[in-house]
């Protein structure tokens, strides 16, 4: 316990329902909803990221940290749509590479967290928020008590952005990808089309950095289906771990299968990336290099609130680039939390924090801070202004 009187929570994040009865109760009804994603779309995905594995393409994938059930509109999905494509056009248009634009939406409603309460309004420590898909953001302790029904709304809620981004998909077509951290959710979702599992709760579905172990729940699923996975990677990722990795979740060694999402910090890459590189490059996997440059460099400030500095991202994400390049690898693209508002969560410049610190005037963010789209258009752009086409071009 912390002098918060914060409780560090069980690794594998597993929710504390009050009523395993209820959990049961939903997982027979999403078992009889019908598939929020066909197997076709998830295959056209795994087609693309082949073409990124391989060089012949970047990715950007990106979005809230936390999605929320109220800020679920045709207008707002729209929105971060536009993002993603106003970035993918900044890639394409600097190195002729298409752009595979991936969502953080549709789904990303269950959070992994640190500690199991937080401090409330008053100072009594209350269960910490999980996400829209288990309890509410509401510093209130019986809005904080899980409730396995919003999963339910959490089902029907990315139905309504995935009915926009099929609407659209003839145009720009933008992916839906969340992080796979609920088994009670994901397993009754898992479904079958000719002799096929796959995931049908999303395109792409990634395990975090605390739910990563080969044992656990959220490996073994998606070890389990056919969906393009991705999985983040931490600076205390050891090369034994990756390769286990390697083998539980693409045991074939297909170029479209793996996703592997460096968040190392901006004062780790150098030092342990080229060892991660080497030993996946062993095992004969060929992935996807994304850098997520946000989650290793998040500061918690004195109110509370956790904020983040461009040029620690920058920072991030040239190293990034450079170690992939010397090693001979493809940097394909990036992972970030973003908003198409303009938000006050993340800072430009490391002066903000000195004095009294940053105001941080707009901050919606229901979980980690994100980048407003002038602060993205900067990472990205730092990430085009270190990559180099690759001059010859893998088979
Ligand atoms: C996230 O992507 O919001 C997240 C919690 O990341 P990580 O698992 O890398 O900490
Ligand atoms: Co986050």
């Amino acid at each position: 316990m912390t002098a918060l009187g914060q409780v560090a929570v069980a690794s594998a994040q597993a929710v504390p329902w009050p009523s395993a009865a209820a959990v049961h109760a939903v997982t027979r009804e999403l078992r009889d909803r019908p598939p929020l994603v066909d197997l076709a779309s998830c295959t056209a995905l795994r087609a693309r990221l082949a073409d990124a594995a391989r060089g012949r393409a970047l990715v950007l994938q990106a979005g809230d940290c936390a999605e929320m059930f109220h800020e679920v509109t045709p207008h707002a999905t729209e929105r971060k749509c536009a993002q993603l494509e106003l970035l993918g056009q900044a890639m394409t248009g600097r190195t002729g590479l298409p752009a595979v634009l991936i969502g953080r939406m549709a789904g990303q409603f269950a959070k992994p967290r640190s500690y199991a309460t937080e401090p409330g309004p008053d100072g009594v420590p209350i269960p910490v928020y999980r996400g829209d898909a288990v309890n509410s953001a509401a510093p209130d302790p019986l809005a904080r008590v899980a409730d396995p029904r919003r999963m339910l709304a959490a089902y029907t809620h990315s139905a309504a952005v995935l009915d926009h981004l099929s609407a659209r998909r003839a145009a720009v077509p933008v992916w839906a990808s969340h992080e796979a951290l609920l088994p009670e959710y994901e397993e009754p979702l898992v479904r079958q089309e000719h002799g096929t599992r796959y995931a049908a709760s999303g395109h792409l579905l990634w395990v975090g950095e605390r739910t990563r172990s080969v044992r656990g729940p959220q490996v073994r699923l998606l070890a389990d289906v056919a969906n393009p996975v991705g999985v983040k990677l931490g600076p205390g990722t050891s090369a034994a771990a990756i390769i286990e990795l390697v083998e539980a979740l693409d045991p074939r060694r297909e170029p479209e299968r793996l996703v592997l999402i460096t968040r190392l910090g901006r004062d780790r890459v150098r030092e342990v990336l080229p060892g991660l590189a080497a030993a996946v490059a062993a095992t004969g996997a060929r992935p996807v290099w994304l850098c997520d440059p946000v989650h290793g460099n998040t500061i918690r400030l004195a109110d509370g609130r956790k904020t983040r500095v461009v040029p620690h991202l920058v920072a991030e994400v040239r190293d990034f680039v450079a170690v992939l390049t010397a090693a001979g690898l493809h940097p394909a693209g990036l992972h970030l939390e973003s908003s198409p508002d303009q938000v006050t969560e993340c800072v430009d410049e490391v002066e903000d924090l000195s004095g009294a610190g940053p105001v941080l005037p707009w901050y919606a963010s229901a979980c980690d801070p994100r980048l407003n789209p002038g602060q993205a258009v900067r990472v990205t752009r730092a990430f085009l202004d270190a990559f180099t086409r690759p001059a010859v071009v893998r088979p």
